[in-house]
């Protein structure tokens, strides 16, 4: 087992405990009546190790190799597709540090004692040029929201950032106080204005709707921001995060066992009845799907292993606003986890489910 073991670059625990949960036995025994792993086993262990090297759970890879439809070219085929899936990420990995290091030649380096005071605009201008690499839209979140806006024809999107929410088929204007976050716009996206949620330069009801969306955590004055939402437009609708339910924390498990910091990142926050009743409005639930294509920190609830790639955390505030040893000790004690199956074990209901609510609301006024 040890010779197995430092072959195959994992822990005697770790094969103590494939082989308890009879994933990877060893099934012959030496002359001297030590078990011992057959060539057989050894590819079995092989193949174990690539699907979790991709992050399936222990659950998962024991019905993967356990397929009797799957030989092992089958095997073979399904790592390949799953590798090039891996490639593309790192290629946009890549494309995100090409614009941090742009970002970073124009002089927009802080020390992570900055990094950690800072809000609002300060911090996307700091961390924004990462956004991209995973912040896209994602189609079922953008119909809740698309719908919540009703007929509205004119709308003002505040902390608009790149654009990911906005509608194509009605007449946007965006409002966003980051440099970096206006510059990464593309081009054709809606005009973007150079201002803050708290003081919209903008006349009473001169839009149909105004929406905003993962952006109010980030406002200094989030209800100073909600009321002038409420100011400029005749309809509103907000993205943001409930706070109220006891225990919330525990709603997620990266906050429950890993980082339950991201507490501190929220006090301060305004509540949720708080915030709707400062525009009138009624709380939806927004279920985060399992293959989320927006890269939020709730979005790989169910794919854990994305939460160990630096341009995944890159691209969310809460990893910057922790700060880097919470972060290191987090991603360090995540990584253990998934590599022991301890991970899988505590939560392997949730490979059955195909969106999860973790707080996010839509506020519609
Ligand atoms: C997580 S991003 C969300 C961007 C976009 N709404 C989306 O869904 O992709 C948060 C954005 O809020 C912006 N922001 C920060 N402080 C703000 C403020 N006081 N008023 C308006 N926007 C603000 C940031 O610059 C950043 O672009």
């Amino acid at each position: 087992m040890g010779r197995v073991a430092g072959l195959a670059g994992v822990s005697v625990r770790t094969l103590h405990h494939y082989d308890e949960i009879g994933l990877v036995r060893p099934s012959t025994r030496t002359a001297a009546g030590y078990r011992a792993y057959a060539a057989d086993d050894v590819e079995r262990l092989r193949e174990v190790l690539a699907y979790r090297r991709l992050g399936f759970g222990l659950r998962e890879i024991a019905e993967l190799v356990g397929d009797p439809c799957a030989d092992a070219v089958a095997h073979l085929h399904r790592l390949r597709g799953l590798l090039l899936e891996r490639r593309d990420r790192a290629d946009a990995m890549v494309a995100a540090i090409d614009r941090e290091l742009a970002s970073r030649a124009k002089g927009l380096t802080v020390t992570p004692e900055e990094q950690l005071q800072m809000l609002g605009a300060r911090l996307y201008d700091a961390i924004g040029g990462a956004y991209t690499a995973t912040r896209r839209t994602d189609p079922r979140i953008a119909e809740q929201i698309w719908d919540a806006l009703g007929d509205a024809r004119t709308v003002l999107n505040v902390g608009a950032g790149t654009g990911s929410y906005e509608p194509a088929d009605r007449q946007v204007t965006a409002v966003e106080p980051s440099a970096v976050m206006r510059g990464q716009r593309p081009a054709g996206a809606a005009p973007c204005v150079a201002a803050a949620a708290e003081n919209l330069p903008f006349d009473d009801r001169s839009f149909d709707a105004a929406m905003a969306v993962s952006t109010v955590h980030h406002w200094g004055d989030p209800m100073a921001g909600l009321r002038e939402l409420r100011r400029v437009a005749r309809r509103v609708v907000v993205l943001t995060f409930d706070t109220d339910e006891p225990g919330w924390q525990d709603r997620f498990w990266l906050t429950r066992d890993y980082l339950p910091e991201f507490a501190s990142v929220l006090a301060g926050f305004p509540s949720l009845t708080g915030m709707a009743d400062a525009i009138g409005a009624r709380a939806q639930p927004v279920p985060v799907p399992w293959d989320c294509a927006d890269g939020l920190f709730e979005a790989y609830w169910r794919r854990p292993v994305a939460y160990l790639e630096d341009h995944v955390r890159r691209a969310a505030s809460v990893w910057t606003r922790v700060g880097l040893q919470t972060e290191q000790r987090a991603v360090q004690s995540l990584g253990d986890d998934l590599e022991s199956g301890r991970w899988a074990e505590r939560n392997g209901d949730l490979a059955d489910l195909d969106a999860a609510d973790l707080g996010l609301r839509l506020l519609v006024a």
